[in-house]
């Protein structure tokens, strides 16, 4: 099973949507290691990729939606909170050094709902409203040019 990237997830803006490739790059790596029986090996970069993704990428993101006066920010915001608190969980089950197959399995749950539930829906809705305020402050720019 692979899980497709999605254009519908591409913001423009190349900071956020370099994570995001990423986020799908690595999620099928580990579920491709855990259908060969390799999970445990591939967990520690995952572990780190979430770390970097839950520490850079949803503070960036978060950024993007309050300076552009997202509406559903705060609301947005409190879902990825539940995520930092799921992850920190597996988390410290990691650091505490288990890498057992039960472990994977727990964190590709965690990940594909995450997909299903926030990064396919609720971030498609926060892509969708980015790509519309760029493309309305990019045709002002181009009007003052023309000024
Ligand atoms: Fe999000």
């Amino acid at each position: 099973m692979s899980i497709e990237w999605n254009d519908s997830l591409i913001t423009g803006i190349r900071e956020l949507d370099r994570y995001n490739k990423d986020f799908y790059l690595r999620l099928n790596s580990l579920i491709d290691a855990a259908n060969r029986g390799k999970g445990q090996t591939e967990l520690p970069n995952m572990m780190d990729f979430l770390e970097m993704y839950v520490n850079k990428y949803l503070p960036l993101q978060e950024e993007y939606m309050k300076n552009y006066g997202y509406i559903k920010h705060m609301q947005h915001c409190s879902v990825h909170n539940l995520f930092r608190q799921s992850f920190k969980v597996l988390n410290i089950e990691f650091k505490r050094g288990s890498t057992s197959s039960l472990l994977v399995l727990k964190i590709n749950k965690l990940l594909i709902n995450w997909l299903i539930s926030h990064i396919n829906t609720e971030d498609v809705e926060f892509t969708t409203f980015i790509r519309s305020v760029m493309s309305v402050k990019n045709n002002l720019d181009k009007k003052e040019q023309v000024l």
